[in-house]
C-alpha cells in the first residue's frame, strides 16, 4: 500500500497504526521528505515511496504476526532488539528479574551478555537460568522447572520482569519437540506478572518451515517478538514487535531513538526478504526440504552410532553426537572432526549444544532435496571415515 503524496493525514494514520508509541514526531506539521541532495532535502515529489518504507516494512511484518502484535519498533541487529525489549519489559511490569535458558545466547551488549551465559559468561544482576527441555523431558518439564524457578526468585525477594527464550534453543541443542512445550511455562510467567519475550532472530522468517515464527510450533502469542538475522539476509536490520498498549506503557518514560533502526535503505532490504519468501514459496521448500534432510539423517541415525539424536523443525536441525567407543573420541571431538570432515567435502556446518556435540545444520531456505541429497552423502562419507 502506498499514500498518494501530499496526503498527511492519512500518512501519519498509517504511522500511528503500525509504528509504537515511543517515535516522535520532529515538527508541528511533519514533511514527508523524499528526497535529498546536498544539504537540501525535498517533499512529496520525486522518489516519494522511500519516506513510506518503514510504515510498510511494519505493516508487511504485523501482516504474519498474531493480531494481538499492532506495533513495532525498529533497531540495527538483534542485540539491541533484545536490549529493548529488555528496557520495556522492566519499564512496563516494575520488575527486574529474568529468565533465561542455561545455554543461552541473545546478544552482545552489557545487560543482553548477562542474558547470555552459552560461553560460560557470568549472569548479570536478577538473571536466573533454567534447563532447555532435552533428553527424556516430557512436555511438562520445562514448565515445572519456570515454576520452580520462580520460586527461588520469589524467594530472594526478585520481582519478575520477562522470560527471554530463543524459540528454536538453537545454542541449547536445538530444541523443537515436544510441540507446545512452551505454552504452560509462559502461562506461569504471565501469572508471575511477567512479561514472555520470544527471540525470533534464529527461529524467525520461515526457517522452521510451517509458520514465519518458532513460537507458532507453541501455540503462544508472545507479548514481545524480536527478530533480526534472517531479516535482512545479512543486512543489519532487526525488530521489537509488541502491543501497542505495552509500548505506551514504555513510551511514558521517553522516546526511543535510534539513529539507522528503520533507515529506508535497511526496511527496503527487510521488505525484499519477505517479497522473495512470499514468492519463492520459501515456508513450503523449508517444510518440504527440512521433512527430507530430517528423514535422511534419521536413516543414517540407524547406521551410524555415533548419531544419538536428530532433533529441529524445517531448515533448522541439530544432530548430536556421541562418544566414538572405537577412537577413544568424546562427542565433542567427534563433532569437530566431523564439522571439519564435511567442510573438506564442501558442507558447511556448525556445532552447537552445552556440551558442543550437536551439529547445527542450518541450510539457506532455497535448499533442494537435490542438495539435502548432496549433504547426506557428505556426512555418511564423514562418519564412515576413520580420520
Ligand atoms: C538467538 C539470538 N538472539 C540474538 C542474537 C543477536 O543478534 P545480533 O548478532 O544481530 O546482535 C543472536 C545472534 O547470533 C542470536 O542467535
Amino acid at each position: 500500500m502506498t499514500t498518494p503524496p501530499g496526503n498527511h493525514a492519512a500518512l501519519l494514520a498509517r504511522r500511528a497504526r503500525v509504528l509504537a508509541p515511543t517515535y516522535r514526531l520532529f515538527y508541528e506539521q511533519p514533511l514527508q521528505i523524499v528526497r535529498a541532495e546536498g544539504v537540501w532535502m525535498y517533499d512529496d515529489s520525486g522518489r516519494r515511496y522511500l519516506a513510506e518504507q518503514p510504515l510498510q516494512l511494519a505493516e508487511e511484518l504485523l501482516a504474519t504476526l498474531p493480531r494481538e502484535l499492532d506495533s513495532v519498533i525498529f533497531t540495527c541487529t538483534g542485540s539491541e532488539a533484545n536490549d529493548l525489549a529488555v528496557r520495556i519489559s522492566k519499564a512496563v511490569t516494575g520488575g527486574s528479574g529474568f529468565i533465561v535458558t542455561e545455554f543461552a545466547y541473545h546478544g552482545a551488549t552489557e545487560v543482553i551478555a548477562g542474558m547470555s551465559p552459552e560461553d560460560g559468561r557470568p549472569l548479570g544482576p536478577g538473571v536466573y537460568t533454567v534447563a532447555a527441555p532435552l533428553g527424556a523431558d516430557g512436555a511438562a518439564a520445562f514448565g515445572e522447572r519456570v515454576g520452580r524457578c520462580l520460586e527461588r526468585m520469589q524467594a530472594d525477594g526478585v520481582r519478575l520482569a520477562a522470560m527471554l527464550v530463543d524459540t528454536i534453543f538453537s545454542s541449547d541443542g536445538v530444541v523443537a519437540d515436544p510441540r507446545g512445550f512452551l505454552a504452560d511455562a509462559v502461562r506461569k510467567v504471565h501469572e508471575a506478572g511477567g512479561l514472555f519475550i520470544a527471540d525470533e532472530v534464529q527461529a524467525g522468517f520461515g526457517r522452521l518451515g510451517e509458520a514465519m515464527w518458532g513460537f507458532a510450533r507453541h501455540g503462544i502469542v508472545p507479548d514481545l517478538v524480536t527478530m533480526g538475522k534472517p531479516m535482512g539476509n545479512g543486512h543489519p536490520v532487526a525488530a521489537v514487535a509488541g502491543r501497542a498498549g505495552v509500548f505506551a506503557g514504555f513510551a511514558k518514560g521517553g522516546s526511543y531513538f535510534n539513529t539507522y533502526g528503520g533507515n529506508s535503505v535497511s526496511c527496503a532490504t527487510a521488505l525484499a526478504v519477505l517479497q522473495v519468501i512470499r514468492d519463492e514459496n520459501l515456508l513450503e521448500n523449508a517444510r518440504r526440504s527440512g521433512e527430507h534432510l530430517m528423514r535422511g539423517l534419521r536413516g543414517l541415525a540407524q547406521r551410524h552410532t555415533a548419531i544419538r539424536e536428530v532433533r529441529g523443525a524445517g531448515l533448522f536441525i541439530g544432530v548430536e553426537l556421541g562418544a566414538n567407543a572405537a577412537s577413544g573420541r568424546s562427542g565433542a571431538a567427534e563433532t569437530r572432526r566431523v564439522v571439519n570432515g564435511l567442510c573438506r567435502r564442501g558442507v558447511l556446518v556448525g556445532s552447537t549444544g552445552r556440551d558442543g556435540n550437536v551439529l547445527k545444520i542450518r541450510s539457506p531456505l532455497t535448499l533442494e532435496l537435490q542438495h539435502a541429497d548432496l549433504l547426506l552423502e557428505a556426512l555418511d562419507q564423514t562418519l564412515q571415515s576413520p580420520e
